[in-house]
């Protein structure tokens, strides 16, 4: 099992007698080199101490979620960030109906509204207790709401009677953990992905840029982190924040995104590159601002070089390239496919700046792509990038997995 390398995982240990077995399952996680932080409720301290998780975990454990001293070092909402998943080991029946509920009355049921990681609970309890039409009803909604539900096991229980309702074994829960994490698409991948325009510099407060805001390579960056990628992102100058773990690198000018590629290329599998790169700069960057004294002004522009052609010539990375056109877009993407020698090449149509809501492109929320391969063509419906970009992540997956 590689998939929980490097994961951080939340256990959250609720009040239920099976409380016990989740030291060893706090070991097991940190064998399989995961990152464990363990949250309690009140209830659960009563049946284990935190200080054996503490010790086992090697953190602190979250118990309170009033606890300003807690909040001052990783508050609800970092933790809820930092989690790649939460694994609720006991899950009592009552954290179970509380999350049906929506109801958010302790640190552990607040974490699980605050994070957008996925989520899993390994019910323990009594069988009667499981088969209560309360507790049917509630494991169905979060079922619904795509929450893992792992077990419980039919068994011989705490209370001496026998029936379902007893948690899964230490080694099925990883099993499960492990294989929730497994259809990522791009774990153990390295993706670099260039975003956002360049600025030339004209002299010091003049420069020739586009009108790229760089929001589809930043939603790419964030769906190749959700599907499992380590992510360096270098960015022109644009006004977005940076998803969370991806590895921002700021950057202005073509030159420097230039320097910028070739210093990462070595460290990355795939090069997704979505930046609007100017394809010429000044020749001469004046020290002073140019005063306005003459009719007419020459600049001087020289060909920058073309990152993405070198990239893919030195045939070691996946190479996507983007290319944003005013017209004949087929045939413009297919000729750049083939001329820079890439793997594939997203193609997007830019025109009516004036309506960006309405528009797909450049400063839109909104896009479509044409995306060519040397043996295909599929076309991406207009969509929200964020979702759009899901579907090329899935799309250069599959045709990265196909070539490797
Ligand atoms: C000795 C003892 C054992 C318990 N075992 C369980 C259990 O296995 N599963 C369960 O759902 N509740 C069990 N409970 C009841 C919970 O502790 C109780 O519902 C509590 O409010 C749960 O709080 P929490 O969900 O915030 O941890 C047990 C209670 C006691 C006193």
């Amino acid at each position: 099992m590689q998939t929980l390398l490097g994961k951080h995982i939340i256990l959250g240990v609720t009040g239920g007698i099976a409380a016990y077995k989740c030291a060893e399952l706090v070991r097991r996680l940190r064998d399989e080199g995961a990152e464990v932080r363990v949250v309690m409720t009140q209830s659960a301290t009563e049946f284990v101490t935190p200080l054996t998780f503490q010790a086992l975990s090697g953190h602190p454990v979250h118990t309170d979620l009033l606890d300003t001293e807690a909040e001052a070092a990783m508050g609800h909402i970092e933790l809820a960030r930092w989690a790649d998943g939460i694994l609720i080991a006991p899950a009592t029946a009552n954290m179970i109906g509380k999350l049906a509920q929506g109801i958010a009355n302790d640190l552990l049921s607040t974490l699980c509204l605050a994070t957008e990681a996925p989520i899993a609970v390994a019910p323990a309890m009594n069988h009667i207790m499981w088969s209560d039409n309360a507790t049917q009803d509630n494991i169905a909604t979060l079922k619904n709401r795509h929450i893992y539900i792992f077990g419980p096991a039919f068994g011989t229980q705490a209370c001496g009677e026998t029936g379902e309702g007893r948690m899964l074994e230490t080694h099925e829960l990883i099993e499960k953990l492990d294989s929730l994490f497994s259809h990522e698409s791009l774990s153990n991948t390295r993706v670099l992905i260039t975003a956002g325009p360049t600025y030339e510099a004209i002299d010091p407060v003049r420069f020739i840029g586009n009108r790229s805001s760089g929001r589809m390579g930043f939603a790419i960056a964030q769906a190749a982190i959700e599907a499992g990628a380590k992510v360096t992102l270098i960015a022109g100058p644009v006004n977005l924040q940076t998803p969370h773990k991806v590895e921002r690198i700021d950057v202005e000018s073509a030159h420097q995104m230039y320097q910028a590629v070739m210093s990462q290329v070595a460290e990355h599998d795939i090069f997704i590159a979505t930046a609007a790169v100017a394809d010429y700069s000044p020749i001469e960057t004046h020290d002073q601002k140019l005063k306005k004294s003459e009719e007419m002004l020459s600049i001087h522009l020289h060909r920058n070089p073309d990152i993405l052609a070198e990239v893919a010539a030195m045939n070691k990375l996946f190479s996507v390239g983007f290319a944003a056109e005013t017209e004949h877009l087929q045939d413009n993407a297919r000729k750049k496919l083939k001329s820079k020698q890439l793997d594939m090449i997203a193609a997007n149509q830019v025109a009516n700046m004036e309506n960006p809501d309405e528009d797909t492109g450049f400063n839109s929320e909104y896009n479509a792509l044409d995306v060519y391969w040397p043996e295909g063509y599929i076309q991406l419906e207009k969509a929200r990038k964020t979702e759009l970009a899901r579907k090329l992540i899935e799309l250069i997956a599959e045709h990265y997995k196909t070539k490797h």
